[in-house]
């Protein structure tokens, strides 16, 4: 069974060349086996902040003109929040305080701030903030910190966003939207998006083989890549689209949308296993708008 893959980086070609030169090689570390296994919350942690650590650069070299510097885009369809104003009006995102989860590059916040917004730019990867700092801050604070433990006090923000940050990668995805919850004021919204649910399902290839169901989508057993030695150095975890709706209002949230973005026909670029060919097809990201409803306590 090919597995889902993974949102950071297309998967690795199998190399199917013969060797023409003879000389001693450089001893080349091992490609991670990739399979389905449990992995908890503190090996999957560790396995994000390793793995984004060691391909932030390569992941910024691959998307980064797609992204932009400054633009707002929600996933590989190239959806824009210029056009989808998830978090609301442009206008009226000035003076807010917005907080994004797993902000990479914090391209998203950049834009942000850019409308007047007070953005906080946080990630669990050092390198990724690095690449923050590269490009430039322009009014985005940065944050490093896993979204399981936001160190923030109870109601710091108005808004919350995450564009594929943290959610597609956490074990326990009610511990970050209850944390996301806890430090939005009343009345505050979090909109973030995933790989689309029915994704898991398909082998994790852009042309025609990605269109032929693989694996159950109920299988929620993770996607781990493991190093030699058995330890995590990858890993996305499936819910399936009951349970992102479940986990939403576990959190406390109630789910005002769920957007699932279609491919325009602009965009002719493929990321990994989203493709023109597929996104005519079959969804592949799932954005979620939820709010913390005033009267909550
Ligand atoms: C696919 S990238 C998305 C980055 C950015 N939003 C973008 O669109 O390029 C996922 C990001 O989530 C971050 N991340 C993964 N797990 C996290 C966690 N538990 N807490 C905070 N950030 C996390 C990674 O370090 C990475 O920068």
């Amino acid at each position: 069974m090919t597995p889902p893959g993974r949102v950071g980086r297309t998967r690795p070609q199998t190399n199917t060349r013969e060797p023409i030169i003879q000389e001693p090689e450089e001893p080349q570390p091992l490609e991670p086996e990739a399979t389905r296994r449990p992995a908890d919350v503190a090996e999957t942690s560790r396995a994000s902040r390793g793995w984004w650590d060691r391909n932030a650069d390569e992941y910024q070299v691959e998307h980064g003109t797609f992204l932009g510097d400054d633009r707002f885009v929600w996933g590989p369809e190239g959806l824009d929040e210029v056009e989808a104003e998830l978090l609301g009006p442009a206008e009226e995102l000035k003076g807010k305080d917005v907080l994004e989860i797993g902000a990479g590059a914090a391209q998203c916040s950049r834009w942000l701030a850019a409308q007047g917004a007070r953005p906080v730019a946080l990630d669990l990867s050092h390198r990724q903030l690095q690449h923050a700092l590269r490009i430039g801050t322009q009014g985005v604070a940065l944050v490093e910190a896993d979204a399981g433990a936001l160190p923030f006090g109870d109601s710091t923000f108005d808004l919350a966003c995450s564009a594929y940050g943290a959610l597609p990668f956490v074990a326990d995805p009610v511990r970050v939207l209850r944390e996301v919850r806890r430090v939005l004021r009343p009345g505050g919204r979090f909109v973030f998006s995933v790989t689309h649910p029915i994704r898991w399902a398909f082998p994790d290839e852009p042309g025609p083989e990605g269109l032929s169901v693989s694996a159950s989508y109920f299988d929620r057993t993770p996607y781990v890549e493991q190093d030699e030695k058995g330890r995590a150095v990858y890993v996305e975890h499936h819910r399936t689209v009951g349970d992102r709706i479940r986990d939403v209002v576990a959190a406390g949230f109630r789910l005002v949308d769920l957007v699932e973005p279609e491919w325009p026909s602009w965009n002719s670029q493929e990321w990994g296993g989203w493709s023109p060919l597929r996104g005519n097809l079959i969804p592949g990201t799932a954005i979620f708008v939820c709010v913390r409803d005033e009267r909550d306590e």
